[in-house]
């Protein structure tokens, strides 16, 4: 068994950088084994913002640093680990790295996602690789599903349930018939959400990891610029309640559709889905990718989308796959010039729009006769009397509507805002059928 042991530089001791360390610790050894030796590594240098802090785990004090370049810099180290998070300080970092060819794992999406052309390059350049399983749904080795098991597919479609926060957060606002701040702090306590939770709330961070496997699969890196996102931060217990009267749940969907034209579309939006499909059973921290390609059909991934443990195992294996082979062609490597994404105005599905109007007759028949102006067919309405304020002047009027472009919807409800039996601006959610 041969033993080359790769000197590891650990950037980061936070949730996931601590939990690398326990599995280093726990089955460091089991890894030696399975791997034939080939895998053997110790962790050399680990960097952090605040020495005086209380750590999880026994790392020896002496491994600490303050100096994030000493993880790149010290000549014992092989590989580069980036858990720090953010796009600045993590772009420094990597960039250096790579430039020393050495290669990187990371767990970090926005940085791949916002800053990934660069980095991609420099990959290329220095022959380095960039590993990044743990970037997208935690402890789901889906990086590795869509760019080796599925290469023999064109895969035609991805949906995913990619952010546990806002899973979490939807789940126990449905269930518990908790507030949103509740339900975030209880998701801040667990360790899913974000050091600034923003991102995972307003659909971003999902976004970012769709855009990592819609990259993936259609081999060019996506602009972030050109994906339309929405987060979860506006969605109402009424709106969740209305869901689920018609057969639906809200889940936050990040989709990558590649449309029989060419076209490519990619959105994360909270959407309704119907309660009997698989993804709608994806709770809680939860995470899952539904893969169609076209020889494989559809596949379903499914596990831990965050936290310690699950996000620490996704790090180790790229650690693994690092330790064995640094070629860069081992990593993601955009492969082709960008494809054609579609607009958005240009997608088409049907619609839940739920208006607040005046009480009083004729308001169905002035809304539906815009509607029908724009040829805006309508499948249902819903319009539950509040119990607990019958004799209020106003009431909430959810129409269903069917198929149409996006584009064409945000028109005919401009004119729809125009009549003055509305008393609020109207509330749209996608409805999926994928
Ligand atoms: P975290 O708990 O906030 O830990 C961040 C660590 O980085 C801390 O140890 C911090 O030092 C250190 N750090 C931050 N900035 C630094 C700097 N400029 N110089 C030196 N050290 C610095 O974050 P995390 O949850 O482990 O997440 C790490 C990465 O993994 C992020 O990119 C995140 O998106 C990604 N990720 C996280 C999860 C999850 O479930 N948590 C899942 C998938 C991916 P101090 O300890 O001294 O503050
Ligand atoms: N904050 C992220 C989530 C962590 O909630 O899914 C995993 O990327």
């Amino acid at each position: 068994m041969s033993c080359t042991v790769s000197g590891i530089g650990l950037a980061g001791f936070g949730t996931v950088g601590s939990g690398v360390w326990k599995i280093l610790e726990e089955h460091g050894g089991l890894i030696e084994s399975r791997s034939q030796g080939a895998a053997a590594m110790e962790i050399r240098k680990i960097a952090v913002r605040d020495l005086s802090k209380k750590r999880d785990g026994n790392a020896p004090t002496d491994l600490f640093t303050t100096n994030l370049m000493d993880v790149v810099d010290d000549p014992s180290i092989d590989i580069v680990v980036e858990l720090i998070g953010g796009t600045d300080a993590a772009f420094e970092l990597v960039a250096a790295a790579l430039k020393a060819g050495k290669p990187v794992v990371t767990g970090n999406k926005a940085l791949l996602a916002e800053r990934g052309a660069e980095l991609f390059s420099l990959s290329r350049e220095n022959n380095a690789p960039i590993h990044f399983e743990a970037a997208v749904a935690g402890g789901i080795p889906i990086i590795k599903a869509v760019q080796e098991s599925l290469m023999g597919n064109r895969i035609e479609s991805i949906a995913g349930i990619i952010n546990g926060t806002s899973n979490y957060i939807l789940q126990r606002m449905t269930e518990a018939g908790l507030g949103y701040p509740e339900a975030l702090k209880e998701a801040k306590e667990l360790g899913y959400a974000e050091a600034d939770e923003t991102l995972d709330v307003n659909g971003w961070d999902a976004a970012h990891k769709a855009i990592l496997l819609g990259s993936l699969a259609h081999g060019f890196l996506i602009d972030y610029k050109d994906v339309y996102v929405r987060g979860i931060e506006k969605v109402t217990p009424l709106d969740i309640k209305f869901a689920s009267d018609l057969g639906y749940v809200v889940k936050l969907l990040s989709l990558v559709i590649a449309r029989n034209d060419g076209g490519i579309e990619i959105r994360t939006q909270p959407s309704f889905l119907s309660k009997t499909h698989i993804l709608a059973s994806v709770h809680g921290v939860f995470n899952a990718v539904a893969v169609r390609g076209d020889h494989l059909g559809e596949s379903l991934f499914y596990g831990r989308g965050a936290g310690q443990g699950p996000t620490a195992s996704s790090v180790v294996s790229d650690l693994v796959e690092a330790t064995r082979n640094s070629r860069s062609d081992r990593g993601f490597l955009p492969y082709r010039e960008a494809g054609k994404l579609v607009a958005i105005d240009d997608t088409a599905t049907s619609y839940y729009v739920r208006f607040s109007v005046t009480d009083r007759p004729g308001v169905i028949a002035e809304i539906a006769t815009v509607l029908a102006k724009h040829q805006i067919g309508i499948s249902g309405t819903h319009s539950p009397v509040d119990a607990d304020h019958p004799d209020a002047d106003f009431v909430e009027m959810v129409f269903l509507l069917h198929t149409c472009p996006f584009g064409k919807l945000k028109i005919a409800l401009a004119e729809v805002e125009n009549l003055d039996c509305l008393t609020d601006r109207p509330v749209v959610f996608r409805i999926e059928t994928l």
